[in-house]
């Protein structure tokens, strides 16, 4: 494994493993004894950095709560401690089951924050939550409001670093800004969706007729160049199995003419550095001029097998230019 620094004040740090496990399913579509198995095969090959959000998994009709009450269970029973950087996010949780967040969400006001945490600690069994992001906006709410309420939470020592999820690139600056103005810690773990092929971002997404802001663009990733302390998580890097597998179409985001450009760049790459696809989209991400840390998802150790020996697949500087080329 290989390990990199997310967050910059030296007392909230933290070494993390360049990639990322996710555990939205766990406790729900993959069953309890296949989620260890994952979780414990993750931890052995040195993955320190998990996933989780309060609202996993709502779309099975209830408020979520699942995974992390699955994590909170292997913690105890493995005897995880601080070692293991657990992340996980508030914002996005139904207020009512059989609800979404498109509709309900609970939205970051300062009192759901301060409570979410609070329950989110509980189900982990977790005095400190290592990293606690806000899950997708709410402009229903003052940003001050929810800058404030973060930074209270590390402030007494709840929360250790803080993050943002499916935000406009705007709303994160102006967080980042006015928590700067406050002397307060803001966002520093920015989590998006991002793969080796490119989305179309001007697609009306479920929340937005402007678009998907959780989708990185180019705003996204000139700010993460501009400000190379911050640190990218870039969730569905496998586009759920859409590269490999016929049974998972692509997204109507990928459907443009680079599309098929940069997957025949990526079969020819993937020939050539005798790896699968896969491994290549996760090697291209974690060896970026700008890092990203991939945040895969699994549903057997197999598949966990595959995307942790990308770890170790270092693309030439050949390799890398015809991947980057492909347009
Ligand atoms: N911030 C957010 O809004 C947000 C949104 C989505 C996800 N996330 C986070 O990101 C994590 C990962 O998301 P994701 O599951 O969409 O990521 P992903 O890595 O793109 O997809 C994982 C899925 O791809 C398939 N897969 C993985 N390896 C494979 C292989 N070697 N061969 C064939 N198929 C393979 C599996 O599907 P099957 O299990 O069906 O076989 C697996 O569940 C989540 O658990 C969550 O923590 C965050």
């Amino acid at each position: 494994m290989k390990y990199r620094t997310i967050g910059t004040d030296p007392k909230t740090r933290r070494e993390v493993s360049v990639l990322s496990l996710g555990t939205m399913h766990f406790g729900t579509a993959t069953d309890e004894a296949t989620s260890f198995a994952i979780l414990d095969r993750y931890v052995e090959a040195g993955g320190t950095f998990i996933d989780t959000a309060d609202n996993y998994a709502f779309w099975t009709g209830t408020q979520g709560g699942e995974s992390e009450e699955l994590l909170g269970r292997w913690r105890r029973s493995r005897g995880v401690g601080g070692e293991i950087v657990i992340a996980t996010k508030v914002g996005a949780r139904p207020l009512a089951p059989g609800t979404s967040f498109t509709d309900n969400a609970e939205g970051l006001s300062a009192p759901v924050i301060r409570e979410s945490a609070e329950r989110s600690r509980q189900r982990l069994g977790m005095a400190r939550l290592d990293l606690l992001y806000a899950h997708i906006d709410d402009t229903a709410v003052p940003l001050g409001e929810t800058v404030q309420a973060f930074a209270g939470l590390v402030a007494e020592g709840t929360v250790g670093l803080l993050g943002v999820s499916n935000h406009w690139a705007w709303q994160v600056e102006r967080a980042r800004t006015l928590a700067a103005a406050a002397g307060l810690p803001g966002y520093e773990v920015l989590q998006y969706q991002h793969s080796y092929l490119r989305a179309r971002t001007d697609l009306p997404g479920s929340r937005y007729l402007e678009g998907m802001p959780g989708m990185v663009g180019g705003d996204l990733l000139s700010y993460l160049r501009a400000e190379p302390q911050l640190a990218m998580v870039a969730y569905s890097p496998l586009l759920k199995g859409g590269y490999v597998r016929e049974d998972r179409p692509l997204d109507p985001e990928f459907d443009h003419p680079g599309t098929p450009v940069r997957l025949a760049a990526l079969r020819e790459v993937a020939k050539d550095a005798a790896a699968t696809v896969n491994q290549v989209v996760l090697a291209w991400l974690i060896g970026a001029e700008t890092p990203i840390i991939p945040l895969i998802g699994a549903s057997s150790v197999a598949q966990l097998d595959e995307s942790l020996a990308a770890v170790d697949l270092e693309l030439t500087t050949e390799q890398r230019a015809r991947l980057d080329a492909a347009r």
